[in-house]
């Protein structure tokens, strides 16, 4: 059977108070949008619909979907309307599954649920909710069977007593929804078309209408401001560390820990509080990332000790590296085996041979560095001349003195040696010592300044 997805995207979001379009709000990182195109994908459909209306040209400019086709519904005329919007791509031998782009945490087992409801009538899912406020309630008959969908304006007080809710999910074949949804009109307090309505047009006419229980409130919660965005995020969160925690990894407190993008982890990774993990992260086997620390973008080889409060983006770690605390590494940073990057250390385009020492403030940036030198601190390379970016080579072995200043471009070869405090400007040789500074001088009888009166 044909599978085809219809998500609906095109609502305005007042309450969001935004000028961000509501799917483009952000959970884990990524647009709400994201993460239901996410979900569908996984489903395998044969189309994958999104209806678009209020900034609808930033959603598409923003979601990469190469497999999405957008559907523009011009005029918000409700729920019932945009899914119509959407009705001509849809085979007439699919089977059809309404998604919102604003419930971002739901999961594939209950769409699966869904669609084989779908099979009998219409399948849709519900919850029961201990604050049902503001949402569809789930009339049921006397034989217990679904009924109609109340919307919380158009309820009785008796009605709004109902705790189970109409998550806006459902899958019906194409054959079934199509002629209700033909029929539906917008006799209610909004004046809108309510997807909701097949519901009751389903039932009176004989066509069974399934009920797939949500895993939990959580998943299946929509955003409509930022206080239940706020709670998505923190749900989301919990979900990833639980994640994270069942693959074997060690959490301080999985409440401290937000990811935003993927983190890929080996065995015996012990992550501390308060760490943000963003884009693509993989580390490997018995890394440790310490409290305070943001890793962007970045490959931790095993063994990687990241200390407290550093800062990794866009970084490969060789194993057993330790950085930090307060290291800053930044983009196209590549280190060896074994490399020590220090407190106030910042790399930038830094490539650092293995068992290279860089303990303390300094600041290496577009350099090669070979193995096992020691950069002493205070050393900075001077890679700026104002127009240009100049590049540092250093040898193997070399050992850079405290408080000197690199002067780009510049070769300091194997084995060589550079004197505490020194500007260097031309190329040293393998294993001479270059002096860039003023020599001392002492002056005798030297008589200080004295106070005046
Ligand atoms: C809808 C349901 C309600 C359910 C609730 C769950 C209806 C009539 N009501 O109410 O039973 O409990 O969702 O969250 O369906 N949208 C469009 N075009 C429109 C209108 C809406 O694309 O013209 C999209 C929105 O972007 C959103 C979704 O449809 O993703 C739901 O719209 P919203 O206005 O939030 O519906 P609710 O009133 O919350
Ligand atoms: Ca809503």
């Amino acid at each position: 059977m044909r599978l085809e997805v219809i998500v609906l995207a095109a609502g305005e979001g007042t309450r969001m108070q935004s000028s961000i379009p509501k799917v483009l709000h952000v959970v884990g990182g990524r647009p709400l949008l994201e993460h239901v195109l996410n979900v569908a994908s996984d489903l395998s459909p044969d189309t994958l619909n999104v209806v678009i209306g209020h900034g609808g040209a930033e959603v598409k400019a923003r979601i990469e979907a190469p497999d999405v086709a957008w559907v523009d519904q011009a005029e918000r005329k409700g729920t019932g309307h945009a899914v119509i919007q959407a009705m001509d791509n849809v085979d007439p031998s699919a089977t059809v599954l309404v998604l919102y782009g604003d419930v971002p945490l739901i999961e594939k087992t209950t769409l699966e649920q869904c669609i084989a409801a779908a099979s009998d009538g219409i399948g849709i899912v519900t919850v029961e909710m201990s604050d049902p406020k503001g949402l569809g309630r789930i009339l049921r008959g006397a034989d217990g069977r679904i009924s109609a969908i109340i919307e919380e304006q158009d309820a009785t007080e008796q009605q709004r007593t109902i705790k189970e809710v109409n998550t806006g999910i459902l899958a019906a074949s194409n054959a079934t929804l199509a002629p209700l949804l033909a029929s539906i009109e917008t006799h209610n307090s909004q004046g809108e078309y309510y997807l909701t309505d097949v519901i009751s047009l389903a039932a009176s006419s004989g066509t069974q209408v399934t009920g797939v229980n949500a895993i939990c409130p959580e998943e299946v919660q929509g955003i409509n401001d930022h206080i239940q965005l706020a709670a998505v995020e923190r749900d989301f969160q919990r979900r990833e560390a639980e994640r994270l925690m069942v693959s074997g990894v060690t959490l301080a407190d999985p409440a401290r820990l937000d990811l935003r993008g993927t983190l890929t982890a080996g065995r015996d990774c012990f992550i501390d509080i308060n760490v943000v993990i963003e884009g693509t992260v993989a580390i490997g086997d018995n890394v440790s990332i310490g409290p305070g620390c943001v890793v962007t973008d970045s490959e931790l080889a095993d063994g990687v000790v990241v200390e407290a409060h550093s800062v990794v983006e866009g970084a490969i770690v060789g194993s057993r590296c330790r950085l930090g605390p307060f290291a800053r590494v930044r983009p196209g940073t590549e280190l060896a085996e074994g490399a020590r990057i220090g407190n106030f250390v910042e790399t930038k385009k830094a490539i650092i041979g293995a068992g290279t020492k860089a303990n303390h403030l300094a600041y290496l940036g577009d350099s090669t560095i070979g193995a096992e030198c020691n950069i002493g601190a205070g050393t900075v390379t001077c890679n700026y001349d104002g127009v240009d970016k100049n590049e540092t080579h250093i040898g193997d072995g070399v050992f850079v003195g405290t408080n000197s200043t690199l002067v780009a471009p510049l070769t300091i070869d194997e084995g060589a040696y550079v004197a505490a405090g020194s500007t260097i400007t031309s190329k040293v040789d393998s294993e001479d010592l270059a002096v860039g500074r003023a020599r001392q001088r002492n002056i005798q009888g030297w008589v200080p300044p004295t106070k005046r009166k």
